[in-house]
């Protein structure tokens, strides 16, 4: 059954569902959601554990509506009304893992969530955390697709932790205050495909090439750092707690009216022979509104970009043959 717990959330306010809200990424990104003062409901939607979750939630003093959906019975009571929709369901790697050995289990699950917000929220913004995210995004819009919708601004893979990891080891490296860093990472969100835009920093800073090509590379296995550290116990949770919460921040500012930019793996056609990638976009109240292009590349970054391009190509055909041979 599902259950409403907690209120005191005002009218007009949106909802955002959060698919997948009891795992490891689930558990801190709802607590994070659930401080946003801007959030009046809070859908918390798994297959297991979800009342323990929201319980433990709504006793939080702050504003948001907090709902337990538990089970594909419960799946459209949570996305019912949902203005986003944020998606971390799925099974994380362990040490020795590719994003893409996680393909088979995790495609059919975000088929499967993408295809019951197409018919019941199709107007929602979709934050797709699951990775591959370089397939799962491509799984998303075919799905989508095959819905009759044919805009495909309101999706988006969630890369921002990329930009994240890359700001906080520029500014470890530099001494600058992290707070004025920004970094663009651009490409895909998986090893070589993921590319910080070192020559883009702000404030702007002077690299010798070996930092570039270190600080590059440690962005790039980030990932498999935590992936090693944690010894079996799953991927990086906290820290993509707090660039989801990051991300969804700015779609609820854009939501408002608010011309947002960040980065954002999404259909796109700023690299020829390739439909989607990452790059700073602006997201206005109806999502994607301007791509804003890769910028100035250094020729270390334009190498690669090119590198990117065959490993990109690959996983998206895999992501969009996944669904035209299920059709
Ligand atoms: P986890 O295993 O701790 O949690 C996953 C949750 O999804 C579990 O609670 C599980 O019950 C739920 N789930 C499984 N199938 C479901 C379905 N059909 N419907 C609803 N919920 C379902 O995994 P964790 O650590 O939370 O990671 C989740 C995903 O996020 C993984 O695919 C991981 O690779 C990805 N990830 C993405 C990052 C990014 O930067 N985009 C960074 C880190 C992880």
């Amino acid at each position: 059954m599902s259950r409403v717990m907690s209120v005191r959330a005002s009218s007009n306010a949106p909802k955002v569902a959060l698919l997948g809200a009891s795992g490891g990424i689930g558990q801190p990104l709802g607590l994070l959601l659930k401080k946003n003062p801007n959030i009046a409901k809070l859908a918390l939607y798994d297959l297991v554990g979800t009342p323990g979750v929201a319980a433990d939630l709504s006793h939080i003093d702050t504003p948001a509506q907090v709902s337990a959906h538990t089970g594909p019975a419960e799946l459209v009571s949570a996305l019912e009304g949902a203005d986003i929709v944020v998606i971390p369901a799925g099974v994380p790697r362990k040490p020795g893992m590719t994003r893409d050995d996680l393909f088979n289990t995790n495609a059919g699950i975000v088929r499967d969530l993408a295809e019951a917000a197409a018919k019941t929220c199709p107007k929602a913004f979709l934050a797709i955390i699951t990775n591959p995210v370089n397939s799962t995004v491509p799984i998303a819009c075919e799905v989508y697709k095959n819905n009759d919708i044919t805009d495909l601004k309101r999706i988006f893979g969630v890369t921002t932790l990329d930009v994240v990891r890359a700001q906080a080891f520029v500014a470890e490296k530099k001494g600058l205050d992290v707070n004025k860093t920004t970094v663009p990472v651009i490409g895909g969100h998986a090893g070589v495909t993921i590319i910080p835009l070192l020559s883009q920093v702000k404030p702007s800073v002077k690299f010798t090439d070996e930092e570039i090509k270190a600080l590059t590379e440690r962005i790039q296995e980030a990932g498999t750092e935590v992936v090693k550290a944690k010894a079996g116990a799953g991927s990086a949770t906290l820290s993509m707690a707090l660039a989801g919460a990051r991300f969804v921040e700015n779609l609820l500012n854009a939501l408002k009216g608010q011309k947002v930019v960040q980065c954002s793996y999404v259909k796109s056609d700023v690299i020829k022979g390739i439909d989607y990638f990452s790059t700073p976009i602006e997201i206005g109240q109806n999502g994607v509104e301007k791509i804003h292009g890769t910028g100035p590349l250094s020729s270390y970054e334009q190498s690669l970009v090119e590198k990117s391009v065959p490993e990109l190509k690959a996983s998206i055909e895999k992501g969009v043959k996944f669904i035209r041979v299920h059709d």
